[in-house]
């Protein structure tokens, strides 16, 4: 069983590898908890596919299995069924403090029975991660909120439609604000929401059950509520952060891979980074062929989609580090993104931040160190910076990225990666 708390394990990585071969990937972490969210929405059964084998999932199963949904998951086959029966709106306690995601249950919530009870998220390593814009949102179609111990609790007498434009296009409020106003009397119109293919997904598939959703992909979602939402199947979109990672990896190595199961046009904007970078990059139907080249600086900012995603930042990082010159990135969604730093600069990285801007310059040799996964894509950025540095690095408090990537040591051994996962007490003997 997959424990998001376990942090017994380490990687031992030894650098050196450049990576070659294929790899085949699962669907995306950040849409397949959305989706699963969603059911809660469901007059029927939801069936998912293609659900990635990451710790994050069955916490999310527990989560809803607490709010009055059966679940019937099988990580190994992928799938998932979720069938809702009598729903309960306040969340079990610990609910969000083991996973961010279960934040999603606010607004499905919300709609379904017109109430949530939820732990307030706080922050965490990387930024401080509000939630106003989701409230405000629901205030705007009819809702009270009250904040009393360290919970907020959502009720709407009336659940009604509404013009909202979010301050800042954030991937949180316009899921939870659009799952509300599927359901919600009347027509919604949310301006300057987030596009990402992890929201198009979510919007593709409530219209699969039902809903009327027009915009999709858009900076502009026009919903117009509906009584209930029915069963589907549904299968989840390929993973592109995931995606983007063994890119890196291949490039960083000076490696040949070749990734299946993604969609090129996810990437539009880290391939442009990487071409830039000098990588020769091959796109086909659903697979990317990425091969390594002299690595040249290239200047970087990160924003919402179609902007270079900050998922991606910590391994761009990695390989900037390896290219010849200075590079510029620029973090402009999470503020304290940048905390792993700290962890290269062990390695020998020359990184010099002034505010929100890093400057990377390069090539660097980079030496094996001890370093700790900070969050999930600090985590994968710290096994890839073990693949290129000489010796041996050792990655602690690797269950956060079990939390996003599945079988993560067995897929870049494959590619030919000296990488393994050993109990922390190896490092004794
Ligand atoms: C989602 O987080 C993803 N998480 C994150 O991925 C991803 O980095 C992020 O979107 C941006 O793409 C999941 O999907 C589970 P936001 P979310 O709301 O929804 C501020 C990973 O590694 N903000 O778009 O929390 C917020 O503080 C994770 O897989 C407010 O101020 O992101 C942040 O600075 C990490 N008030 C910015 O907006 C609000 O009400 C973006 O947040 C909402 C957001």
């Amino acid at each position: 069983m997959l424990d998001p708390t376990a942090s017994t394990d380490v990687f031992r990585v030894r650098g050196g590898e450049p990576l070659r071969g294929t790899v085949r990937l699962s669907g995306a972490k950040n849409s397949a908890l959305k989706l699963m969210a969603a059911s809660l929405l469901c007059d029927g059964e939801l069936s998912l596919s293609c659900v990635p084998r990451i710790a994050d999932v069955p916490v999310m199963a527990d989560v809803l299995r607490g709010l009055g949904v059966s679940v019937d998951l099988d990580l190994h086959a992928g799938t998932c069924r979720l069938r809702p029966g009598k729903i309960s709106w306040h969340a079990p306690a610990d609910a969000v403090s083991r996973i961010r995601a279960s934040l999603s249950c606010l607004g499905p919530l919300v709609g379904r029975v017109r109430r949530a009870r939820l732990a307030l998220p706080g922050g965490d390593r990387i930024g401080a991660r509000g939630i106003d814009l989701h409230l405000r949102g629901l205030q705007a179609m009819g809702a009270t909120v009250t904040e009393l111990d360290g919970e907020v609790e959502v009720f709407a007498g009336e659940l009604h439609g509404a013009y909202l434009t979010l301050d800042f296009p954030s991937v949180g409020a316009t899921e939870n604000l659009l799952m509300a106003a599927v359901v919600a009397e009347g027509e919604s119109i949310i301006d300057n929401v987030a596009r990402e293919p992890e929201i198009q997904d979510l919007c593709r598939m409530l219209v699969a059950m039902g809903a009327k959703i027009g915009g999709i992909g858009s900076p502009t979602l026009e919903i117009e509520g509906v009584e209930r939402l029915g069963s589907t199947s549904w299968e989840t979109c390929p993973d592109r952060i995931e995606a983007g990672t063994y890119a890196m990896a291949a490039a960083a190595t000076g490696g040949d891979v070749v990734i299946e199961r993604v969609r090129p046009s996810d990437l539009t904007l880290p391939l442009i980074k990487l071409r830039a970078a000098g990588v020769a990059v091959e796109e086909g139907a659903d697979s990317l062929r990425v091969k390594a080249g002299d690595l040249e600086a290239v200047d970087v900012v990160t924003l919402p989609y179609p902007g270079f995603p900050t998922d991606l930042q910590p391994q761009l990082m990695v390989l900037l580090t390896q290219a010849l010159g200075t590079s510029r990135c620029t973090e402009n969604v999470f503020e304290s993104r940048f905390s792993f730093v700290t962890e290269l600069r062990r390695m020998g990285a020359d990184i010099e931040i002034d505010g929100h801007h890093a400057l990377i310059r390069g090539p660097v040799r980079l030496a094996g160190a001890t370093l700790t996964a900070l969050d999930v894509r600090a985590g994968a950025a710290a096994a890839l910076a073990g693949l290129v540095a000489s010796g041996e690095t050792v990655v602690r408090d690797v269950h956060h990225v079990d939390r996003g990537y599945a079988d993560f040591v067995q897929r870049l051994a494959s590619l030919g990666a000296d990488i393994e996962r050993a109990p922390l007490e190896s490092l004794d003997g």
